[in-house]
């Protein structure tokens, strides 16, 4: 992937919006994706880059309140809107503690990205089934869990 410092800047746009409650102003190229602004501009690294091309779900943030690829999001899709990254979220969450507890990471490169998945459902069905919280997380890979570990921590996180 090309990065944002080696990419023409001549065709420059400033973009506003709000990152984890935070207001902020980039210029950035409107082809430029919201995860290029945040991993090599912002320098905010929890949101994984993993195929950038929409297939493994490591780079998902919410994009007011929706779980979106930050890597197939360009900045004009962000201007004026909420962005929440891992970072905007609270270490001591109940889905993060049961992530540890359930034993849902291992080498933690997609749980970034899970966790959002399920930030997102939780926000709308706080007491999801099962089937509601695999479909959730349907675009997020895992290569380390098989998945059933990932499933309990948001279910226990849920209180189901
Ligand atoms: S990095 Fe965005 S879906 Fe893989
Ligand atoms: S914990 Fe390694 S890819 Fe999910």
């Amino acid at each position: 992937m090309i990065k944002p410092t080696t990419m023409s800047r001549r065709i420059e746009k400033e973009f506003r919006f709000f990152l984890n409650g935070k207001a902020m102003t980039v210029r950035a190229p409107p082809c430029h994706t919201l995860l290029e602004i945040l991993r090599y501009e912002l320098r905010m690294t929890g949101t994984k880059e993993g195929c950038a091309r929409g297939d493994c779900g490591e780079c998902t943030v919410l994009l007011n309140g929706e779980p979106v690829h930050s890597c197939l999001t360009v900045m004009t899709q962000v201007e004026g809107k909420n962005v929440t990254t891992i970072e905007g979220i609270d270490p001591e969450h109940r889905l993060v503690r049961s992530f540890v507890e359930a034993g849902a990471v291992q080498c933690g490169h997609c749980t970034p990205g899970l966790i959002i998945s399920s930030y997102a459902l939780l926000l709308k069905r706080p007491r999801p089934t099962e089937e509601e919280v695999k479909e959730a997380i349907r675009g997020n890979l895992c290569r380390c869990t098989g998945y059933s570990k990932i499933v309990k921590a948001v279910l226990s996180a849920a209180g189901v």
